[in-house]
């Protein structure tokens, strides 16, 4: 074992010390930032996320009951039965049990795509399983551990069962959406789970949230990505992040299509007409919204040609603006980010810096000078002054994070 032992080697490690055996079977996930193309995945748009080296790890064997039982580095123990409703489970231990309900679904609705052998009426049974999880993805700094739990997890139920339906990029996260839509409560799109389960070494990834397409673009290896995590953590913004959602689609609506994929900025003054109509649509937050999905896209696809041309003056301005329209017309951003990101483009070196995900705290990103990441990070330390109207549980940490690659069952 290294000197830092990696999660799936702290997963490995706690297994053996619980079950007193070693786990036959490995799986991890990363986190993930996504560096341009923010609340665009739940309108059809586009997005262009990397995968962090930051994984969460699960090492299991089999059991021959339908029980998990998982020991977590840091949360305790867990145990629920597959059978039972995946609400009925508190805690972190939910995403696994909600994992087991939609992966079961997603199976039986595709059992004639493989040789699995369902059970009467159709039904799969998927096997219980013993387990330590660890994880180097920090919670709530808005790099989707909770994604990478649910992809771990997926790929997890889906070895141990031995089934020979494949599993797409696509499919894993789908599974993992439901899991947070339908177990967990929150309305959230695609991207995170789509980064951690198809996430490639030294590329960003550049999907299309219409038909899931995808493209690879090499990532200059002469800027890096540093996240910047304000300690800060986010309170009471999912009923937030629905707002935007229900804004959006009430949008989309009022001019006619299907999603705001297909509005352009001539569509704005359409739009001030038809929310004059709409009690529930506020004519001026509406095309603040929409302004912002049609000019992201329109960024994030630049971005793509600026990152392949490795112009990264432009690519950082471009996250720049993304920021700023974060802020100003989307309203997603908060003081603690709007903070770190002003102190970020005040150092040598950094191209561009914006916040990252859903928003309001966490953490945000910055493009630096590879060979200037050392100096931004104690220039950028030295500069930050969290913003005393939005308390921060730790303080500032700053990771450098190369794209790497996916989620991927690890042993055997
Ligand atoms: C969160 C959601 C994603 C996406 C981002 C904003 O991370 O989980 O689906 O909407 O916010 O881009």
């Amino acid at each position: 074992m290294t000197a830092n032992p990696t999660a799936a080697d702290r997963a490995s490690a706690t297994f053996l010390s619980i079950f007193d055996d070693s786990a036959p079977v490995l799986v991890q996930a990363p986190g993930r930032v996504n560096v341009i193309g923010e609340h665009t995945d739940y309108n059809d748009g586009f997005v262009l996320p990397i995968a962090l080296p930051f994984t969460t790890a699960i090492a299991a064997r089999p059991r021959p009951d339908r029980r998990v039982v998982v020991e977590s580095e840091g949360f305790g123990r867990a145990e629920f039965r597959i059978d039972d409703e995946p609400r009925s489970t508190e805690g972190w231990a939910r995403y696994l049990h909600g994992v087991a309900w939609a992966l079961t679904e997603h199976l039986e609705a595709r059992a004639d795509t493989g040789s699995d052998d369902p059970g009467p009426g159709g039904r799969i049974d998927l096997p219980g399983w013993d387990g330590a999880i660890a994880t180097d993805i920090p919670a709530g700094a808005s790099l989707s551990s909770s994604a990478a739990i649910e992809v771990a997890a997926t790929l997890l139920f889906h070895h141990l069962a031995g089934s020979t339906v494949e599993l797409s990029v696509p499919d894993l996260a789908r599974i993992g959406q439901r899991v947070e839509n339908e177990v967990m409560g929150l309305p959230s799109g695609l991207l995170d789970q789509l980064a951690s389960a198809g996430g490639r070494a030294g590329h960003a990834t550049l999907i299309d949230c219409r038909d899931l397409s995808t493209r690879a673009v090499p990532f200059p290896s002469s800027a890096t990505i540093v996240v910047l995590d304000t300690g800060t953590r986010r309170e009471l913004v999912e009923s937030e992040y629905a707002d935007r959602q229900a804004t959006c689609a009430a949008a989309a609506r009022a001019l006619g299509l299907t999603s705001l994929r297909d509005a352009t900025l001539d569509d704005l003054d359409r739009l001030a007409a038809a929310a004059a109509d709409l009690p529930d649509l506020d004519p001026d937050v509406a095309l603040r919204r929409v302004r912002h999905v049609v000019t992201e896209n329109a960024r994030t696809l630049a971005a793509v040609e600026a990152m392949a041309a490795g112009e990264l003056g432009e690519l950082g301005r471009l996250m720049i603006d993304s920021h700023v329209s974060l802020r100003d017309d989307y309203e997603v951003s908060g003081p603690a980010l709007d903070a770190v990101v002003e102190a970020a483009l005040e150092c040598a070196g950094c191209y561009g810096a914006r916040m990252t995900g859903g928003g309001f705290a966490g953490g945000a990103i910055a493009l630096v000078a590879s060979d200037e990441v050392e100096s931004f990070c104690s220039d950028v330390t030295d500069r930050y002054v969290a913003p005393i109207n939005q308390p921060a549980v730790a303080p500032l940490r700053l990771y450098p994070t190369p794209p790497s690659a996916g989620a991927r069952v690890v042993r055997p």
